[in-house]
């Protein structure tokens, strides 16, 4: 298998068959990502894709998930897409294919072309839209809007493919942390998505962000306003969803039914908030302040 760089993907994903569709991100200028730093967005070749699916063929033919891996595959052109989307069809007829995209990436197909990829198989998409507030979206350079997020996943709605959302919690810094909540419910509440990754935003060596905090510009969040954040967020979604909570960022972790697990989960993180001690502030910003990755 050919691997350039990261292979970045939901915690969900680990078990699918990860294949190389790009390598780094189109965008590579949010101020809080490094993860494709020193790997330049590059389209893998249809020759790659074809021999990788013979070598997994060949040690699993019975392949049911695909992640199609890169920083946003759903940016190349919808030929491109097609011609990839026929490959994983030749080899695994019938899987589900993965991939993250961006906002923006929505922005650029039409419904018809949404649904043209679905019928190829293309029809399960990861969104990082990270919350729905243009204040934090312009702060940490995402390149869209609310506006946008709204259009694009109205679009796969329509077209029928399914989608999941990143929302990157404390992201707004100290004092912004109930108004983007509660500017994402807003948002949330008029779409679709089957289920939501919930992070909470390391700052991490080399970004912009991690520049702005040494400069005093951007003051991070204290732990306890980072989970008045997400009680705010889970209270006000009305949305019918799974939500995961990832131990690396928030630490605490579910996989919940939101509307049928919320209070237990929202009363939990209201009783974790309210017992934290100002060591326990103390001892929580030192862990964070010592990673050096996500
Ligand atoms: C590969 S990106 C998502 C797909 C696509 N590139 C996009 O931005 O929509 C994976 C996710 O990792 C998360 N991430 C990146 N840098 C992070 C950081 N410093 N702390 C926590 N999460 C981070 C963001 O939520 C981001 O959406
Ligand atoms: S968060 Fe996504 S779009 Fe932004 S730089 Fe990282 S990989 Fe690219």
């Amino acid at each position: 298998m050919h691997y350039n760089g990261p292979i970045i993907r939901p915690q969900t994903d680990a078990y699918s068959l990860f294949v190389e569709v790009t390598v780094g991100c189109t965008h590579n200028s949010c101020t809080f990502c490094n993860f494709y730093d020193g790997y330049p967005f590059r389209v893998a070749p249809l020759e790659q894709i074809e021999e990788d699916l013979q070598e997994a063929k060949r040690q699993n033919p019975n392949v049911k998930r695909i992640w199609a891996s890169g920083g946003n595959p759903y940016a190349l052109s919808t030929e491109r897409l097609a011609e990839v989307g026929k490959l994983f069809q030749k080899y695994f007829p019938g899987a589900l294919v993965s991939m993250y995209a961006r906002v923006d990436d929505l922005c650029r197909k039409s419904v018809e072309e949404m649904k043209y990829l679905k019928s190829l198989g293309i029809s399960d998409l990861v969104v990082g839209f990270e919350c729905a507030d243009d204040e934090v979206l312009e702060h940490v350079n995402k390149g869209y809007t609310v506006a946008d997020i709204l259009e694009g996943c109205k679009r796969l709605e329509e077209a029928g493919v399914t989608y999941r959302m990143i929302y990157l919690g404390g992201m707004g810094g100290k004092g912004h942390g109930e108004i983007s909540a509660k500017r994402t419910v807003e948002v949330l509440n008029q779409l679709h998505p089957y289920y939501m990754y919930l992070n909470m935003v390391t700052v991490v060596p080399g970004t912009k962000l991690y520049e702005e905090r040494a400069r005093g510009e951007f003051v991070e969040a204290e732990e306890r306003e980072r989970l008045t954040e997400f009680i705010t967020l889970l209270s006000g979604m009305k949305n019918e969803i799974r939500i995961f909570a990832a131990p690396n960022t928030t630490n605490f972790s579910f996989d919940i039914d939101l509307q049928k697990d919320k209070e237990n989960v929202v009363g939990q993180m209201i009783e974790i908030r309210d017992s934290l001690t100002d060591e326990d502030e103390a001892r929580l910003r030192a862990y964070r302040n010592a990673k050096t990755s996500v």
